[in-house]
């Protein structure tokens, strides 16, 4: 019998992301149900507790997230009412109908004093909006379930959706200079690379929940990303590397947020991706 897994917000860079593996023979074993804002919104508990009750889910994948990391400063309702309240909504109906919650976070639950990779045991103390949303809604699947994965990645780049490569690529064909921050570090992280991990967890079945780290191998600026974007690409832009504060946003950012993949590499068995191998992979897709 297939596995029944039910995926939210399955329009944005993840949910697509898990789409385009359902032709993939590895995952035969899967059968996908994809919902949409529009089909099934995760704030509203009498829609998620509806359709969990006539559909019979093993996993619910939850891609359904408020990301408009800048905007959540002045929709702090909306983008709690997502985030938390749709998390939270999510786990309490997986307990009821014995669904195992895969739910996605992100390194913006830490502040970036840190200057060695994040590991899940250190303590999240979230310096916008947008991440205090999202710790919000660990803590409550964390206080309610017991089946579940909480995954944190970190700079989520696709070939679908607005995100970094994908300006770069835009901004590389318009202009001949370009300003990158330079004091933010992280690692990006390859959306398909996360659905695949996702989907291991699902077909093997995998039963140490619990709150994992998850990004691709490799710690980079901003600016030495777009480097290598551009790199790979074969573009002569000229790029000037610039400080955090020369390019001010509504939401403060933290200047450190690596996280360390070990736990899941060591529990899980997931394989190691690097950021230029991923990166390469992305821009054939792109
Ligand atoms: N993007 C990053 O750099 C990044 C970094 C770290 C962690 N993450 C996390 O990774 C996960 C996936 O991110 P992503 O980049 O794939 O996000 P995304 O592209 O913004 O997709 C999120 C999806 O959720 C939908 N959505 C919003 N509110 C909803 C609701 N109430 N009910 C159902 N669906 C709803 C959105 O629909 P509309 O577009 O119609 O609103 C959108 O299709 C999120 O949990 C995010 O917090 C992302």
């Amino acid at each position: 019998m297939k596995i029944h897994v039910l995926v939210t917000g399955s329009n944005g860079q993840l949910g697509k992301s898990l789409s385009t593996l359902i032709n993939n023979h590895t995952y035969n074993s899967l059968q996908f149900t994809f919902t949409t804002k529009a089909t099934l919104d995760i704030s509203n508990q009498k829609q998620i507790d509806t359709y969990f009750q006539s559909n019979n889910f093993n996993y619910c994948i939850n891609c359904a997230a408020y990301t408009a990391v800048d905007k959540a400063e002045e929709e702090k309702e909306q983008a709690f009412l997502v985030n938390a309240i749709g998390a939270k909504n999510l786990a309490e109906v997986s307990k009821r109908y014995g669904v195992t919650l895969i739910h996605i976070s992100t390194d913006f639950v830490f502040n970036g004093s840190k200057r060695e990779p994040y590991l899940e045991t250190d303590t999240p103390n979230p310096i916008n909006v947008y991440g205090d949303s999202k710790l919000q809604g660990e803590r409550f699947i964390q206080s309610t379930l017991k089946h579940y994965f909480i995954i944190r990645t970190s700079w989520l780049y696709s070939e679908f959706g607005n995100n970094f490569v994908k300006t770069m690529l835009r901004l590389g064909a318009e202009k001949k200079e370009l300003h990158v921050v330079n004091d933010q570090i992280g690692s990006p992280t390859y959306a398909k690379d996360l659905a695949e991990v996702i989907c291991k967890i699902v077909i093997t079945k995998n039963t140490q929940f619990g709150l994992y780290h998850y990004s691709n191998q490799g710690i980079l600026s901003w600016f030495e990303f777009a480097q290598a974007i551009f790199n790979v690409t074969q573009n002569n832009i000229q790029l000037k590397p610039i400080p955090t504060s020369g390019y001010p946003t509504p939401a403060k950012r933290p200047l450190y947020s690596v996280l360390s993949s070990s736990k899941i590499h060591q529990n899980l068995r997931i394989e190691e991706k690097k950021v230029l191998f991923s990166l390469k992979n992305c821009l054939q897709n792109i």
